[in-house]
């Protein structure tokens, strides 16, 4: 046990730091237990409305917003910082320079930034001699960087579990993580320049004082020479995540980040022999082993058995490739799920995030009877005993790496197929669901359909088979040529042939640059096609002046798209009851 003294009142006390970073782990699972109760708020409002609106076709009470929540959501929950930009990237000239945090990340951000400052400062007795103050500051900026390297290796995880409980998504941990290193840095940088000020000034009682001092100082204590190495490596981390660098080199960030990462954690493994804050080194050590273990155990258990995962790869029109992937284990499917993929023969052991466009795995509480009429030939298999061999399909969209070299290698063989090893880690998402909302609107920017489409799926069945809120379904896709909608095509066919899909689905197909007007032609009142741009606004007043029961409106495509969308959502609240869900395709 760690013992707890109250923070300093004499010159020269010594002040147990720990306590402070006590107050840090209580205010942030403050936060994490009033985001869990929220979470489980919402949830039943949602599960209670979905159980309500099965029963009720009018579902005209749920339609109306709550003045109080819809002022919530629109000037907090999804209000990008300043105007209207959050996905889209801020440039300087061509150079992308990141995204700026919405209203309620900012100021839980803002709050986090302020309890760090006053925590550096409480309890230090600025009257004493400049010594005495700067060993404080020292010490205290030192246990609050390595505390909050706890909350800051949670939320680059992967199997955060945060994310399922707080319903808050990767992207959202991914952009805080990126902030809680900055304070991190902050922190380390104020660490060590009140050292290095410390060691010049008194000399460190063997040295007289002087930038010799901190030189020899260097040379003969392994404590401070380490805690420099851990400074410098820090600062390099911050300057190799710099955004630009980042989008455009992934894997080479990757690398090195996780590089640098190890080197600041062998080197305070040394600089914090002896000390309380040792513990906290261990913690985040260890949740990071936990963490890649939990990965290696999903790539085992999805790809070790009867042979190994294999993909199908096939070239699609329009720089795409469409992925089967046969599995050796079976698979819950759900909407929103998706996976990482690794091609040892592509990309060595790299893993690459790909949406989980559709699986020939009964998806869940879809019952047999609507999924006869689909023309999908595996669902046969009802005997339970032996394992359906489940497969699941990718549309992955040729970028510069590693999807470009996969592309280049179907391409090379006679009839644009191949088949490879592969492996599989997930799945990961497919917590949110889209059942308790009686209209749902569906947006989607070229590949990021691969999201929607399993949604659409999912809603049209639970509407045959009355087990969702779902009475209004529109599907917004905006593509470049009309070519694309190969990707989706045999898909498409089967969710528009699911009994009562003309009840409930719609599809509007915008072709942003269309060759010849020709191109365009709707085939049916229920899927129409539009050359250019769609007015994101006016498509969403429409829906939500037609709406019934609560509204959902998603977006999966460009961090333009998902701002357009933002806006128009905005805008409703307190019209109607519109809730706004968002998944960003990279980070
Ligand atoms: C949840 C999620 C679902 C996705 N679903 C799809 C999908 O269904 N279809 C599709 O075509 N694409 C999807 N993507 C995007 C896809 O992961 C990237 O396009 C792909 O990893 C790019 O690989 P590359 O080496 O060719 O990229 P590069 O051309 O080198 O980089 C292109 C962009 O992809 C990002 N990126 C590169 N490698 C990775 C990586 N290992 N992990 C995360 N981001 C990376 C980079 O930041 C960069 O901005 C999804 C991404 C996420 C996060
Ligand atoms: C600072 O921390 C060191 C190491 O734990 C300790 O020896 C020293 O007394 C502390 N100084 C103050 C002023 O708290």
């Amino acid at each position: 046990m760690v013992e707890i003294a109250p923070p300093a009142v004499a010159a020269g006390t010594t002040v147990n730091d720990m306590l402070f970073s006590y107050y840090t782990l209580t205010v942030l699972g403050a936060i994490v237990i009033s985001m869990i109760v929220y979470r489980i708020v919402i949830s039943s409002v949602r599960h209670i409305r979905a159980l309500t609106c099965l029963s009720n076709d009018s579902q005209r009470y749920f339609k109306m917003p709550n003045r109080t929540f819809g002022w919530i959501k629109q000037h907090l929950l999804y209000a990008p910082l300043l105007r209207s930009r959050h996905q889209e990237q801020m440039r300087i000239g061509p150079m992308k320079t990141g995204i700026l945090p919405t209203r309620f990340q900012s100021l839980l951000l803002a709050g986090i930034i302020t309890m760090n400052v006053v925590l550096c400062a409480y309890g230090i007795e600025w009257n004493g001699p400049i010594t005495t103050k700067l060993e404080h500051l020292r010490n205290r900026s030192g246990t609050l960087a390595v505390v909050d390297m706890i909350p800051l290796v949670i939320m680059a995880g992967r199997n955060n579990p945060l994310i399922g409980w707080l319903d808050v998504s990767y992207d959202t941990f991914n952009l805080m993580h990126r902030w809680f290193g900055r304070i991190v840095a902050s922190l380390a940088v104020s660490h060590g320049t009140v050292e290095i000020t410390l060691i010049v000034i008194t000399g460190r009682k063997t040295h007289t004082p002087g930038w010799e001092s901190f030189s020899g100082t260097l040379k003969e204590v392994r404590f401070i020479t380490f805690g420099l190495v851990a400074l410098v490596a820090v600062c390099a981390i911050i300057l190799t995540s710099w955004t630009a660098f980042r989008h455009a080199f992934y894997e080479t960030f990757l690398h090195i980040h996780i590089a640098l990462v190890s080197l600041v954690m062998a080197a305070l493994w040394i600089h914090l022999d002896g000390l309380q804050q040792m513990t906290y080194l261990k913690a985040v050590i260890s949740i990071w082993v936990i963490e890649r273990l939990i990965r290696l155990a999903s790539l085992i258990y999805r790809n070790v058995a009867r042979g190994g995962a294999n993909a199908d790869v096939e070239i699609l029109p329009g720089d795409a490739m469409l992925v089967t992937l046969r599995l050796v284990r079976p698979w819950t499917f759900k909407p929103g799920q998706h996976i990482f993929l690794t091609m040892p023969s592509i990309g060595l052991w790299t893993s690459h995030p790909f949406a989980i466009a559709w699986s020939d795995a009964p998806a869940q509480q879809l019952r047999p009877r609507d999924l006869e009429k689909g023309p999908q030939p595996s669902i046969q298999t009802t005997d339970t005993l032996a394992l359906p061999q489940t497969s699941i399909s990718l549309i992955i969209r040729r970028r510069a790496g590693f999807t470009q070299h996969l592309h280049r290698k179907a391409l090379d063989t006679i009839d644009h197929r191949i088949s490879l090893p592969a492996f599989v880690e997930g799945p990961y998402g497919g917590t949110q669901t889209l059942r308790s909302y009686g209209t749902v609107m569906l947006f989607a920017g070229g590949v990021g359909i691969t999201h929607s489409v399993p949604f659409v799926r999912d809603l049209v069945a639970g509407y045959a088979s009355g087990t969702v809120a779902a009475q209004r379904v529109l599907l917004v896709w905006i593509i470049r040529a009309p070519e694309h909608l190969e990707w989706i095509r045999p898909w498409m066919s089967t969710i528009l042939s699911m009994p009562g899909r003309r009840d409930v689905l719609r599809i509007q197909l915008f072709i942003t640059r269309p060759r010849s007007t020709k191109e365009i032609h709707s085939p049916s009142s229920t899927v129409q096609m539009f050359p250019g741009k769609p007015n994101v606004d006016a498509l969403v007043a429409m829906e939500s002046r037609e709406q019934v029961g609560a509204m959902a409106v998603s977006v999966c495509g460009p961090g333009g798209l998902a701002d357009d969308v933002r806006s128009a959502v905005r805008r409703r609240q307190g019209v109607r009851n519109v809730d706004f869900l968002e998944q960003g395709f990279g980070w």
